[in-house]
């Protein structure tokens, strides 16, 4: 089992460490234009006798070690500064995306792939359409990301383990993200049973806030702790053939009624990446608030000319 990260630098060098320490594939591969790619992946093997691990961790700059690879991962690209919103990332990460589609076509084009660069769900579709992989083959990581966010903020809250807190956030990854508290769960019970409206509000705005405010305190770079971890529930999901449920940012033909576009939503993943769409009884209000963030990533296609 091989799995390959295109983009080395904080999220997707992190993952890939994340991964190693779990021990379940045989071969990881970074790829990156800095060759820096090459001294991280000797720093993480060396960690191997520790941890312990026994996956072959290598580094490189060409995309043909990429071939043969179950799984990529790709986090290539520029991430947000302070002052910058995802959009501002769109023309360059749009290039690099492009260009990593067509390596991607050219030498595994039987991979599964996860999308993480910003602006996500953009980012998706635009590879998508680049690469011509089948739809079930290309998924964006933002809602596990979100979803973790907000189930921290409320565990804390509650003072109960991060554990017991489940949570489910969909829409577009950015500002318009659409929490939906009737579906965030703690030892089952709904939080708008456990919270009141002005909490649950507070703690929602902090959750959409959450990168910018991350990246106010980094100030040259952009979260990468928990879009790692994100990563790992994702590929974990899909190694492991669970079928679980998580949000993720997909391909829709007409699921809550949106047409052409990537868009965060619920997700049963599978061995074959993308295994259902599930189809969730929404309130007036989540729908509306999917829609308008539907809305916020259409005019970002529309921009790129997709
Ligand atoms: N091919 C491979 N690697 C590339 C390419 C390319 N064409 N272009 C850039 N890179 C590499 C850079 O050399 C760098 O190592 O992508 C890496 C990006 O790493 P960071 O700058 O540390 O950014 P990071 O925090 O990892 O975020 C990456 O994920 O969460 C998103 O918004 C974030 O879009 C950003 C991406």
């Amino acid at each position: 089992m091989k799995v390959s990260f295109i983009g080395a630098g904080q999220v997707g060098a992190t993952a890939a460490y994340m991964l190693a320490s779990k021990d379940v594939v045989s071969e990881i591969v970074m790829v990156d234009i800095d060759d820096a790619v090459i001294g991280k992946a000797l720093d993480m093997m060396c960690c191997s006798p520790l941890v312990p691990f026994e996956s072959v961790i290598t580094g490189s700059t060409d995309y043909s070690s990429i071939a043969d690879s179950s799984l990529i991962v790709i986090t290539a690209g520029l991430a947000r500064k302070q002052g910058m919103t995802r959009e501002d990332l769109l023309a360059k990460n749009s290039a690099i995306m492009s260009s990593i589609a067509s390596s991607v076509k050219e030498h595994a084009p039987d991979a599964i792939c996860i999308i993480v660069t910003n602006p996500l769900d953009v980012m998706t579709y635009l590879f998508l359409k680049k690469s011509g992989l089948a739809k079930q083959r290309v998924i964006g990581m933002a809602g596990v990301l979100d979803s973790a966010r907000l189930r921290n903020f409320i565990a804390a809250e509650l003072k109960v383990s991060p554990a017991k807190v489940e949570g489910m956030v969909m829409g577009a990854h950015g500002d318009s993200m659409v929490p939906l508290p009737e579906l965030t769960l703690v030892d089952g019970k709904p939080i708008t049973s456990l919270l009141d409206a002005d909490a649950i509000a507070r703690l929602v705005e902090r959750t959409a806030k959450c990168g910018g405010e991350v990246v106010k305190y980094l100030k040259t770079g952009s979260a990468y702790y928990s879009p790692a971890a994100s990563i790992i529930e994702m590929v974990t999901a899909i190694l492991s053939d669970s079928s679980k449920m998580l949000p993720c940012s997909v391909f829709v033909s007409g699921e809550y009624g949106l047409f052409e576009m990537c868009m965060g939503l619920p997700v049963k993943l599978g061995k074959n990446g993308v295994a259902e769409i599930v189809e969730l009884d929404l309130s007036a209000e989540s729908s509306a608030l999917l829609k308008a963030s539907a809305e916020v990533t259409r005019a970002n296609i529309v921009e790129l000319g997709l």
